[in-house]
């Protein structure tokens, strides 16, 4: 294990921009953040298939191919482009041809894309600047944490931000996938009697080549997590972003005994409120994510001992992230004229945890379009991984079909409202598939409760603002 004090050779960024998947905070928002002095940062999540879907999407600006020219192992960009390019995009309505359905695993040719899609959008997001990129990946997706990390790592990614779950094994991967030696990862798998793990092995792609070991950065929403990462982590962190419930995507739950509000949402109270000065005493920088999205905000973070901030929601609706113009225009003229809220639901996410929604007329958050869509899994990215009965490792997720669900030991009440996020934030970012019955996939669209304070800044900015005028405004007082 490599243990490097990296935090004492780095610039600390005031304004980390929140990773925001899938595609939200893509190299786009990424590289104009880094441009601008902050750390920019890319979604790590679900890259294999966005790469598939730009390529197929004829890829109009030549910045996938582009990349690829760069990815270090030419036959494996010649097989993605081979696979997956279409020279003047697809024919309306046509399906996107989906990348093979993981089975067990996953095949080869499965990590190969998840490799070249983490290569992709880091190479891009750190073209043109020489400054800090990061990628943010969810801990709960495993079966792609690897070889996304490893594309990333080809890349020269500079810092890797994980949360929603504990990813304390992370770091030894970065030492590993650093030295070009083959890391593995131990698998949550649901009534697991024996140990489950994946393997990555940098030299079945090609020779293996040492790597920069970017920084690690986990996400927490508790002090205790905090402190048993940093005595529990088979590797070095270099700080962490400390989340509340009032960020956008999906939040911790609350601690202890959930309760809900009239409308369902989970109450959060004291216990959920981080110490910072407990957290302080640990000694690595942290930022303060969650509705800190204001001047004031960055202020009383670094009164209180943070380096800065981390701000999702106010880049999510900037020109250059990846929610498309439609939902931008319709979420932020919702917010000028008070006719949308937000509601923190509990069900939506098939990973259980709770998953901040934007009530936007026509996406999955009315009850109605949720309803017409038959359920579908065919993207499975949140699946939880079980012990079969006959010992061998299943995947089932709660928003598939019931009777799949079902007959992999799935219960009936797990069922209940939980929604395909896997398909409708590829709707967000205008990749919506076209299901085999001719329907499209809907958008579902998150933010953090801020969003509905966004009217001001609108009104200053224009609802056509920069990723650039965002961070003038943050820094204005600090
Ligand atoms: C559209 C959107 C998608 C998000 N997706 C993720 C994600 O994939 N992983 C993650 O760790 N955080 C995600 N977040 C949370 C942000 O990274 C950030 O921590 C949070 O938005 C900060 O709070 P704010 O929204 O009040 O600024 C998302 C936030 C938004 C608005």
């Amino acid at each position: 294990m490599i243990q490097t004090d990296q935090t004492s050779h780095w610039d600390l960024p005031r304004i980390i921009q929140g990773g925001m998947g899938a595609a939200v905070s893509n190299w786009k928002l990424a590289q104009a953040v880094s441009s601008g002095g902050q750390l920019g940062v890319i979604s790590g999540t679900a890259l294999d298939t966005i790469i598939v879907r730009r390529l197929q999407d004829g890829d109009v600006d030549g910045s996938t191919r582009r990349a690829l020219e760069h990815f270090p192992y030419p036959d494996l960009a010649r097989y993605a482009l081979e696979t997956y390019y279409k020279p003047g995009g697809r024919a309306t309505n046509e399906p996107y041809k989906r990348l093979a359905l993981q089975v067990g695993l996953g095949s080869r040719n499965a990590q190969i894309m998840m490799v070249v899609g983490g290569f992709v959008e880091v190479f891009l997001a750190k073209e043109g600047h020489n400054a800090p990129v990061g990628m943010n990946l969810l801990t709960k997706i495993q079966t792609h944490t690897l070889g996304t990390l490893y594309g990333a790592m080809l890349a020269g990614v500079d810092c890797i931000l994980m949360g929603a779950g504990i990813p304390k094994d992370i770091p030894g991967v970065l030492d590993k996938f650093a030295l070009g030696e083959s890391a593995s990862l131990k698998l949550d798998v649901t009534g697991a009697t024996e140990t489950f793990s994946m393997t990555l092995e940098p030299a079945q792609f090609g020779t293996p080549m040492p790597l920069k070991r970017p920084k690690f950065l986990p996400i927490i929403a508790s002090n205790l997590l905090a402190t048993m990462l940093t005595r529990k982590s088979n590797g070095s962190i270099e700080g962490f972003i400390v989340e509340g419930p009032t960020a956008g995507g999906h939040n911790a739950p609350p601690r202890g005994q959930t309760t809900f509000d009239e409308r369902g949402q989970p109450i959060y109270g004291e216990r959920d409120v981080v110490d910072l000065s407990a957290l302080k005493a640990i000694g690595l920088p942290f930022w303060l994510a969650g509705g800190t999205g204001t001047p004031d905000a960055l202020r009383h973070a670094l009164e209180h001992g943070a380096a800065g901030i981390q701000v999702g929601t106010l880049f999510a609706y900037s020109r250059e992230s990846g929610l498309t113009p439609e939902i931008k225009k319709t979420a932020l003229s919702g917010v000028q004229n008070g006719s949308i809220g937000i509601f923190t639901d509990p069900l939506a996410s098939p990973t259980g945890f709770p998953f901040k929604v934007v009530e936007i007329p026509g996406t999955l958050s009315e009850q109605s379009v949720y309803q017409a869509r038959g359920r579908v899994c065919d993207l499975a990215y949140l699946r939880e991984m079980y012990q079969t009965d006959q010992g061998k490792l299943g995947f089932r997720c709660a928003s598939e079909p019931f009777d799949a669900f079902l007959a992999k030991g799935g219960k009936l009440e797990d069922t209940k409202g939980r929604k395909c996020l896997c398909n409708s934030l590829m709707a967000d970012v205008g990749m919506a598939q076209v299901q085999r019955n001719g329907v499209v996939e809907q958008a579902l669209v998150t933010s953090g409760d801020d969003l509905l304070k966004l009217g001001r800044f609108i009104e200053r900015y224009s609802s056509d603002y920069t990723a650039s005028q965002v961070i003038s405004y943050l820094l204005a007082q600090a």
